[in-house]
């Protein structure tokens, strides 16, 4: 398969602070790709290079056939690149279906509206009514996957999905990416809960210190106790 998202030699710069170091990923279409690696390592800065929230000072980002260098974060999203951050930003006043709505990006449609989102979340078409405020931290992840679903993205980004969530609402959410893989859904994702990132990637990327020191497949890096140690808090 094609890649369809794939970066190389992205420095990027948090003031004076040198971040990324020559960081580069490939993503291939109907691929999960996990960025995984300790706290500060460098993978939400690569999720906002990739978007141009935090522009690379150089390096170059390919998306759908095209040079994003200088494109703006909303002209990613309509090229479909969809960013669900780490911090999920529900919007606490609107209800979970306004947040949801929300989601729609003009131009971009396809397999999911509405209807086919919440027949992938049936917990939400429960309050759909209910304010975003009011939702429990799983029940926001949810919403906040779903909205960017709204937006028929090419490639989602999910950035440490799993992070503060109940070990119950983790199995929920593995079985919902094992879900979108299936229907041949574009992932990456980053992970420092290193059993989920197995059980759902395809391909993962070891981060350290703002670069990538090890790509393989899940396979290899499933069985190589060296760089799961030296890299991982394992
Ligand atoms: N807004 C910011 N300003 C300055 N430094 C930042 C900012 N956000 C993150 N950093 C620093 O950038 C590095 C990489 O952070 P980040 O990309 O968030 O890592 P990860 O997502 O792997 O935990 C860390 O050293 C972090 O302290
Ligand atoms: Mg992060």
């Amino acid at each position: 398969m094609n890649p369809i998202l794939t970066a190389g030699g992205l420095n990027t710069f948090y003031g004076r602070s040198h971040i990324l170091f020559d960081m580069g990923l490939e993503v291939r279409q109907g691929e999960t790709v996990c960025l995984v690696g300790r706290n500060g390592a460098g993978k939400t800065t690569t999720f906002r290079s990739l978007m141009n929230l935090s522009p690379p000072k150089s390096g170059r980002v390919r998306f759908m056939g095209r040079d994003c260098a200088g494109l703006p974060p909303y002209k990613m999203a309509r090229l479909g690149l969809g960013f669900v951050p780490e911090d999920r930003r529900i919007l606490g006043p609107f209800s979970v279906r306004e947040n949801l709505e929300m989601g729609v990006i003009s131009g971009r449609t396809g397999r999911w509206n509405l209807e086919s989102v919440l027949d992938c979340f049936p917990t939400l078409r429960r309050m759909l009514d209910r304010m975003g405020a009011s939702l429990s931290g799983g029940e926001q992840q949810m919403l906040t996957i779903g909205r960017a679903l709204m937006g028929n993205p090419e490639v989602l980004i999910l950035d440490e999905p799993t992070e503060g969530l109940s070990p119950v609402i983790v199995g929920e959410l593995k079985e919902l990416v094992l879900r979108l893989k299936r229907e041949g859904t574009t992932i990456l994702l980053s992970e420092q809960n290193i059993r989920f990132a197995l059980a759902v990637s395809d391909s993962v990327a070891v981060m350290d210190k703002g670069r990538a020191v090890y790509t393989g497949p899940v396979e290899s890096f499933r069985n190589d106790a060296e760089i799961q140690s030296r890299y991982l808090a394992v």
